[in-house]
């Protein structure tokens, strides 16, 4: 990085507080209960995704999780394999009785790209058809499907021929979006493109930790563009196939990507430190807020990337902006990782199963920043790795808290998504962390799905909202 353009980025970070501290909320007044603050119609869901709880999955993942690093090392820690993960292919009817035990009304679920088209240009109806019958019995629940069309995984054929770092991809999900729009057009309203296409970037391009396990900080900041670029054609293709209104909202499509966002403070008051923080907000944060209202995918790192480009489609191409919000980071300047920094949880906080800061003030920092940009916002993730489960009600309550707060206060958010509705298989940490509201038994063949005390405290914020947690019945479960 060249001097004067450290000082210019080192001026901007100095000037600007992209995150503006939260007043603590017991100096405040109590808010008004959560059902007069939240707009009519607000969605309070779980999340999960295909490869993550389907089980059965045949993908580039599957392939990485047999492998280990030079060192010996597994991919996976424990060298677990995602395998029949929660077996929700086989169960969904009993996760549908979960969702309605937990009152929720609506559900973020991904389809799985590798199963509907297992080889280039081969569809399978079959499953096609399955997914279609999952969105019916959802809606027929009074519970709304929120689709996510990929999350990480790629089919083999794709990451055979580079996955993101080919350009073609862009044309192979196009095509795959497509067809999905027409199939399950009639039954879904809520689409997300891509899920997090930042910490892909992050992990499989960058720290090389995930498929296709590659640390190229260049590669890394193109494969963003690459996703950027596909999340626009996607949004058309959704646009122009799926035009009907399963619900009768007035929105045949409501399109927007799942972004993860961190707040991300420097470690020491040192410039290089403030540098990068403010660096790595923009790039990680910022850039896939700002894509939507310039048009335009804009990175100019020296010596890695000088983008600009105007790409068709995109400006205006979310219509929500959908968030996942987990911790913070302290950052230090780092010039030697391919992420120009390293990340880190400031001693003494209070942390989840994985280490990662409980910081619910963050939440509410950035529902503030981002309700800026404009755009209706769905938490579409909030969690914690929590193995004893004692303490996810709290981490639920204060962050659902942070949600009433920011819309107290003009935010115009419309739905909370925890994640996850069940324990599953945690990419590169496999199944040990364990972030479901159900806690799921490996060891036993059904896979029994048994509720921690956070279902209890999302059925309060469910009946708060009117809405009508149901007793689960046996043959559901
Ligand atoms: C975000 C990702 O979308 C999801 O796949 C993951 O399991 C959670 N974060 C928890 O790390």
């Amino acid at each position: 990085m060249s001097l004067i353009h450290a000082a210019k980025i080192a001026l901007g970070s100095l000037v600007s507080e992209p995150h503006p501290p939260a007043p603590s909320r017991s100096a405040l007044a109590p808010l008004p209960p959560a059902q007069q603050v939240l707009p009519s119609g607000f969605l309070l869901g779980a999340a999960t995704a295909s490869h993550q709880v389907e089980g059965g999955n045949d993908n580039d993942w599957s392939e990485w999780e047999k492998g280990s690093y030079p060192d010996g090392k597994p991919h996976i820690k424990h060298q677990d394999v995602s395998g029949v993960a929660c077996d929700s292919w086989n169960r969904f009817a009993g996760d549908v009785a979960l969702l309605r035990e937990l009152g929720a009304n609506a559900y973020r679920l991904s389809l799985e790209w590798s199963r509907l088209e297992p080889e280039e240009g081969t569809w399978n109806e079959a499953v096609a058809d399955r997914y279609l019958e999952w969105m019916r019995m959802l809606r027929a629940q009074g519970i709304q499907p929120m689709v996510t069309l990929n999350h990480f995984t790629l089919p083999r054929w794709v990451a055979a021929q580079g996955g993101w770092a080919n350009e073609k991809t862009v044309e192979w999900i196009t095509a795959y979006t497509r067809r999905v729009a027409r199939k399950l057009g009639a039954e879904v309203d809520l689409w997300c493109t891509l899920n997090e296409p930042n910490v892909l970037m992050a992990f499989g391009y960058m720290k090389g930790e995930w498929p296709p396990g590659l640390s190229d900080g260049k590669l890394g900041l193109h494969v963003l563009a690459r996703q950027i670029r596909a999340h626009a054609r996607m949004a058309r293709e959704l646009r122009e196939h799926d035009t009907v209104d399963a619900d009768g909202d007035g929105h045949a499509t409501r399109v927007g990507i799942a972004h993860h966002v961190r707040i991300f403070q420097p470690a020491t008051r040192s410039p290089m430190d403030r540098v990068m923080a403010g660096f790595t907000d923009r790039l990680f944060n910022q850039l896939l807020v700002d894509v939507n209202r310039t048009g335009r995918i804009q990175i100019s790192v020296p010596g890695m990337a000088d983008l600009d480009e105007a790409v068709p489609d995109l400006k205006g191409s979310y219509d929500y902006l959908g968030l996942n919000y987990y911790s913070r980071d302290m950052v230090r300047a780092d010039f030697k990782s391919p992420t120009l920094s390293r990340q880190y949880v400031a001693e003494g906080r209070p942390v989840n199963d994985l280490g990662w800061d409980i910081y619910p003030e963050g939440l509410y920092q950035a529902l503030k920043r981002y309700g800026r940009a404009g755009l209706p916002i769905y938490i579409t993730e909030n969690g914690m790795a929590d193995g004893k489960g004692d303490r996810r009600p709290g981490f639920l309550r204060e962050h659902f808290e942070a949600v009433v707060h920011a819309a107290h206060e003009g935010v115009d958010v419309r739905g909370y998504f925890h994640w996850s509705l069940l324990d599953n298989f945690e990419w590169a940490e496999g199944f040990e962390p364990r972030f479901g509201l159900f806690q799921v038994d490996y060891s036993s063949p059904d896979r029994t799905r048994t509720p921690t005390p956070a279902v209890a405290t999302f059925q309060e914020l469910a009946r708060g909202l009117g809405l009508d947690p149901q007793a689960r019945t046996d043959d559901a479960a």
